[in-house]
């Protein structure tokens, strides 16, 4: 009469060994795994300090990402913004880098990935449908990001802003 295999024998028959052997590897791959992965997440860099001011387009220029600090600002309907957060859209090797240090406007509202060459963009040869467009996004960039300042026209002189003024002033300014 055969008799039952102990425990010990059914663990090191040839395929549960394999078995064994293979699962004690996969767990020491998870716990390796996740080891490596808190260790090599760098800490988030700490927050730029806030830029309340005017810019001219060619001052504009200077803010795409390429700069030590890496600040990224762009300008929709004479708005400058804040995108330094969304560095990984308009940083450099972006998919919207041409974006970055420029005004966005026109390239939104036509749906083109390029910023205006011009000295200054008067937008007055766009379509009300490519108003409507920049506007919505305006909205969009309004919502996620902070306001710089405005986009000045030659010769337009820039605000003063005080440490606590509002962002509101800043767009009544805008829309005058
Ligand atoms: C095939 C066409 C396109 C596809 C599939 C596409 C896809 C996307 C996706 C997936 C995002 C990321 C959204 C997120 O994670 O929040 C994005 C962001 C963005 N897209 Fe496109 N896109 C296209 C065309 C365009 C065009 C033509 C423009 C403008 C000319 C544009 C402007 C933008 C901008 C500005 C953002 C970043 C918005 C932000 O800062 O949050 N995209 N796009």
């Amino acid at each position: 009469m055969s008799q039952e295999p102990t425990f010990w024998e059914e663990l090191t028959s040839p395929v549960n060994l394999i078995l064994v052997l293979f699962i004690v590897y996969l767990i020491y791959k998870i716990i390796r795994s996740k080891f490596e992965t808190e260790v090599e997440v760098p800490p988030p860099p700490p927050p730029l300090p806030k830029i309340r001011k005017d810019l001219t387009v060619a001052e504009l220029s200077k803010y795409d990402g390429t700069q030590p600090d890496g600040r990224v600002f762009l300008a929709v309907n004479g708005i400058i913004f804040d995108v330094t957060r969304g560095k990984r859209f308009y940083g450099p090797g972006g998919p919207y880098a041409a974006f970055a240090g420029r005004d966005a406007t026109r390239g939104l509202a036509t749906a083109q990935v390029a910023g205006s060459d011009q000295e200054y963009d008067d937008l007055s040869d766009l379509t009300p449908d490519e108003v409507a467009s920049a506007k919505e996004w305006e909205d969009q960039f309004r919502e996620k990001y902070d306001i710089v300042g405005k986009l000045l026209r030659p010769g337009e002189v820039p605000t003063v802003y005080s440490d606590d003024e509002s962002e509101e002033k800043t767009e009544d300014k805008k829309t005058q």
